[in-house]
């Protein structure tokens, strides 16, 4: 997500961090921010909205503060909307704290109150603030730095990489990680943290990797890393041998197979923060359930893949909600003259906020009176701040243009979302809800699973990636998926593809189907499983190669009839979507790159659409 790096040696700390930065700007932020504990023992930051460069001029390309320790900050937004008030770091009331925090407190809202309550007063509407705050007040009871940082580190939940400066002890300072990537470099006579090994490239390549509940003390003599319950432990060091390039892709050779490989995390940082107790809560959501009550009709909104995410959600929706769910291509709403007014829900889906059919959709439905509720990734984007009601994915900066973590995270989303208006609505069974909870919840996991087969999607790349044309076949959920799978497979690849629903093959498409054809069966979704068999018979008695997807418990049925077939885990089928997607991917994946295109930046496509 957000850039982080810190300081502490003997030279002028301020120069270094800024280009530090200046080597995370690639991940994308909105924002910028530097710290630095002063000789007369006080904290003086500086930050900025927007460019790097903008905070590089307005401190002199960091000539202006004075300080050998110091941290430094690029930040994406997730709580609160980009400006230089929420920018990082943070400063607690008295000054005496400054934080730099990558991740997301999850009970930030409850601390927030509580400090309130004890006269504590905030200037910002983040999360991050909570921590620095915590700190002086736990400080103010204790005046111990590192027994402060424990303090704090038990009474938060979330995920988080912390860079922590303390004004009253100006030779150090204290790093902590938990689910979010921290590494500690070690210099000659300075020592540095970071987020991304890229940052300290020019500096040190011997870096420690920290690991989840561990805490650190940085000073110019060294590195002191500490277990969950602080007590001190050795850590193995490693040489950094990558250049620049493979660094910023954390050593991934393309940035969509790093942001594949991401989506247990983006699933986290999606779902954790939005169960409770096993029940699902969206405190980001305004909507009440009166609100959810009274509309007559629910629309999906978007473009592209996050289009495909709508149709998965369609299903879902329905089924849990027992509402009519309509899924309309924005670029075609926004001049169908849709019946949609103030008893309508539009949601409109959009990792970027700036594509410009869904924006000029979401205005449409807001002139009619709609409720706007966006799922977005891009937070103060101009779907965001125009809807009346965001749901963040937090799946962090996605710089491949073709889209995957994004996807997921959507998906994860509207599942939550579907789950929310069911129980509101009485629409779903209370056995089914618990067990999409619990299901949601190991989704992630279910992800990392996923993922560690990649070898075997590989290897059936290998050997084929020279279809002239693949056919991707489903029914209901899987042939949404099947969208998704074959939007991957033409805009990264470039071959043909077509995404059917099974049962539509014999209405014509059929014909195209010859010896050698390529076809992607998915066949997940247990309960028409029989019928894809069906389907995958008929196809290969036309000669069809079929590569099949389904899940584990399925496996051995699918195998009598398809060529190659590939598995997920079993859980619901609500979920199916979110891991049939990733062997699609992949094998999106693994057919460019034998085919030697530009998988980052496919021909004629851009990251964010902002034309009509
Ligand atoms: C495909 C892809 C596009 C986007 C579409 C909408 O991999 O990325 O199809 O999904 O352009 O973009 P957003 O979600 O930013 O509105």
């Amino acid at each position: 997500m957000c850039g982080i790096v810190g300081f502490v040696g003997a030279r002028q700390a301020a120069p270094i961090l800024l280009d530090g930065l200046s080597r995370l700007e690639y991940r994308g932020y909105d924002s910028a921010g530097v710290a630095v504990v002063t000789p007369q023992g006080e904290i003086d930051l500086r930050k900025a909205k927007g460019r790097l460069q903008v905070l590089n001029d307005m401190v002199h390309g960091g000539a202006d503060l004075d300080g050998c320790v110091g941290i430094g900050h690029t930040r994406w937004a997730t709580h609160g909307v980009p400006n230089s008030t929420n920018s990082h770091p943070h400063m607690s009331e008295d000054g005496r704290f400054a934080v730099i925090h990558n991740g997301i407190i999850e009970n930030y809202a409850e601390i927030k109150e509580y400090l309130i309550r004890q006269g504590i007063h905030f200037r910002s509407e983040t999360d991050t603030e909570v921590v620095a705050q915590l700190l002086e007040f736990y400080y103010n009871k204790c005046h111990d730095f590192f027994r402060s940082v424990g303090r704090v580190l038990r009474r938060i939940k979330g995920a988080y990489a912390l860079g922590i400066l303390c004004a009253d002890c100006p030779d150090r300072m204290i790093a902590a990680r938990k689910d979010t990537p921290l590494l500690l470099g070690f210099g000659d006579g300075e020592n540095f943290i970071a987020s991304d090994v890229t940052a300290l490239l020019p500096y040190t390549r011997d870096v420690v990797y920290m690991d989840d509940g561990e805490t650190a003390i940085l000073t110019r003599e060294g590195i002191e890393v500490f277990d969950p319950l602080q007590q001190p432990i050795e850590k193995e060091h490693h040489h950094i041998d990558w250049d620049v390039s493979a660094a910023e892709k954390g050593g991934y050779p393309h940035f969509m197979l790093k942001e594949i490989f991401e989506q247990p995390d983006a699933l986290s940082r999606a779902i954790s923060p939005r169960i409770r107790d096993g029940r699902v809560v969206l405190d980001d959501m305004k909507l009440t359930a009166e609100q959810i009550r009274s509309f007559d009709r629910i629309y999906i909104v978007a473009c592209g893949s996050s289009y495909h995410v709508g149709m998965v959600g369609k299903y879902n929706l329905e089924h849990l909600t027992r509402r009519n769910v309509e899924v309309c291509l924005a670029s075609e709403f926004r001049y169908s003259d849709p019946i949609v007014d103030a008893r309508s829900l539009v949601i409109v889906i959009s990792q970027s906020g700036e594509t410009l059919d869904t924006l000029a959709a979401l205005r449409e439905a807001k002139a009619r009176g709609a409720y706007i509720l966006a799922i977005v990734n891009v937070v103060g984007s101009s779907v965001a701040r125009e809807a009346d009601d965001t749901l963040y994915t937090f799946a962090g900066p996605e710089i491949a243009v073709a889209t995957t973590k994004a996807y997921s995270t959507q998906l994860a989303v509207l599942n939550l979302i579907g789950l929310a208006f069911g129980e509101t609505l009485g629409a779903v069974d209370p056995t089914e809800y618990h067990e999409a909870v619990t299901e949601l919840e190991r989704l992630p996991e279910l992800a990392r699973q996923v993922l560690s087969r990649c070898d075997d999607i590989q290897e059936y790349a290998a050997a084929n990636f020279n279809h002239s044309s693949v056919f991707y076949i489903g029914r209901n959920l899987d042939y949404a998926l099947g969208l998704e799978g074959s939007l991957k497979m033409k805009e990264i690849s470039y071959i043909h593809s077509e995404s059917y629903a099974s049962g539509e093959l014999k209405h014509g498409t059929i014909s195209l189907i010859e010896d050698g054809t390529l076809v992607v069966a998915l066949g997940t979704c247990g309960r028409l499983f029989d019928k894809m068999i069906s389907n995958v018979i008929e196809v290969k008695a036309r000669g069809a190669e079929v590569l099949a997807l389904t899940t584990e418990s399925r496996r051995d049925a699918m195998a009598r009839v398809a060529s190659t077939v590939l598995t997920v885990p079993d859980t619901i089928d609500l979920l199916l979507p979110n891991l049939g997607v990733i062997p699609l991917q992949l094998y999106a994946y693994y057919v460019a790159l034998q085919r030697g295109c530009d998988i980052d930046k496919p021909r004629n496509l851009a990251k964010s659409v902002t034309v009509e």
